[in-house]
């Protein structure tokens, strides 16, 4: 594993957490560049494998900079966007446009007319009105794909479950909506009908979800006889964030999922798509951890021992959101002798609900200023960092073959009110 104990002292590949963090402070964002690159590169070589023009596109919501968006291009990945700022970083960054695609459930008459001076490759349509809108802005072609709905229940937090019926996402296939967004896009001056985009959810450990996706909308397209290019299966692929947890199994899981697909391809006798894929989370999430320094403890006697950090919700909100579990560890391995003791590990903003992980099992000697490492935050952790109680975004470092980078600077307090009018 990437972060692990050498002599007693959390580290990654061969630097010292502990140097790390006396350099840039805490919180800090370490990110093992070399595990994100090396996912990178397995989703490339699972698709290559079966032999189908494909594409392999970044969710850039898990986490997005300049220095990471500069690794996918060198990578030969694409880009999601889902905002007028995620598209002015991966710009800012120098990606190329031509591999940028624009999702999003209400995209503004703002964001479009930037996408499209830019020139993104293709714009995820997600409700029927952006067809007269897109087409009302544009003065050239413009490449589409829906997001349907295919109607597949999946076993994840309902808040990042998306695939299903009642949601705010994507056009039904059984009412209607779907085949309504393909005959208006037809029926349009500018937009042309590329294929198909859905995303069922995140956090999934399994291929079933997608393959009955594949079925469902096959289903569909034989029965409307409508022909696509693109089949875009969404992101969502599993990771571990604690050891009961099961990652999405990326081999197999693509064989099953694109056996699948082929086999329902020569069976309405059609070509196979190019089939896109949008993992986020896969990427980064197992590629870093956040390390805090702890401050106050507070031990009540018979009730619980709380420690804190100096972060919490504000960068960390995965926990108070979705009671997501994660693993804490100290950066100095414990000796021996002391006893690991239940602890509440939360952090310094002012509510209850603060809370980074409760029960983890931690030295019984932790004292101020020890460091603690909080495990699988690579992504929706910076990316979904606030500033409440005017906390300062961390910093973020990447550790690669070249050695240690700051990416991101931490906020600086001038930083905080510098939109301020005074
Ligand atoms: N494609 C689309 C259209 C999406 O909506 C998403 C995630 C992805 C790809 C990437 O999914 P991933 O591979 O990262 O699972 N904040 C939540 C996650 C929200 C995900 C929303 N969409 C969390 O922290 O769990």
């Amino acid at each position: 594993m990437t972060f692990n104990y050498q002599s007693g002292e959390l580290q990654v590949r061969g630097h010292k957490i502990s140097d790390i963090a006396a350099e840039y402070g805490t919180p800090v964002i370490i990110y093992d560049e070399t595990y994100m690159t090396g996912m990178m590169q397995k989703y490339h070589s699972v698709l290559k494998r079966h032999n189908l023009p494909y594409s392999v596109s970044y969710a850039s919501k898990a986490f997005s900079s300049v220095q990471m968006i500069k690794l996918l291009e060198e990578q030969k990945m694409e880009l999601d966007v889902v905002s007028i700022g995620e598209l002015y970083t991966a710009l800012a960054a120098g990606f190329p446009v031509e591999d940028i695609h624009f999702h999003g459930n209400n995209k503004t008459p703002e964001e479009l007319q930037y996408a499209l001076q830019h020139g993104v490759r293709f714009f995820i349509i997600d409700g029927l009105d952006e067809i007269e809108l897109i087409d009302s802005l544009a003065d050239d072609d413009v490449n589409v794909l829906i997001r349907i709905n295919p109607s597949v229940e999946v076993n994840t937090h309902d808040y990042i479950s998306t695939g299903q019926e009642d949601s705010k996402f994507g056009l039904s296939l059984s009412n209607g909506a779907a085949k309504r967004a393909i005959d208006n896009i037809n029926a349009s001056k500018y937009l042309h009908f590329k294929g198909i985009h859905y995303h069922l959810g995140s956090q999934l450990d399994d291929s079933a979800p997608f393959i009955n996706a594949v079925t469902n909308v096959y289903s569909w397209l034989d029965e409307h006889n409508i022909d696509i290019e693109i089949l875009n299966m969404g992101g969502g692929y599993g990771v571990r964030y604690t050891e009961e947890d099961v990652r999405f199994p990326i081999e197999e899981g693509f064989n099953a999922i694109i056996g699948h697909l082929k086999e329902v391809v020569s069976a309405s006798g059609r070509e196979l798509p190019h089939v896109m894929i949008e993992p986020g989370r896969s990427i980064a999430a197992e590629a870093a951890i956040t390390v805090y320094e702890v401050g106050t403890i507070k031990d009540i006697p018979g009730v619980a021992k709380y420690v804190s950090i100096d972060g919490g919700m504000s960068d960390h909100i995965r926990t108070p959101l979705y009671g997501a579990e994660y693993e804490v560890v100290p950066v100095k391995d414990a000796n021996e002798d002391a006893d690991e003791v239940s602890t509440h590990v939360v952090g310094k903003l002012c509510e209850s609900g603060d809370i980074i992980g409760k029960n983890k099992m931690l030295p019984g000697n932790l004292q101020r200023g020890d460091l603690l490492a909080v495990k699988t935050t690579g992504a929706y952790h910076y990316s979904m960092a606030s500033n409440y109680n005017q906390m300062r975004k961390p910093a973020v470092v990447f550790v690669g073959e070249n050695g240690v980078r700051q990416v991101i600077k931490r906020q600086s307090l001038e930083q905080l009110i510098e939109n301020d009018v005074r």
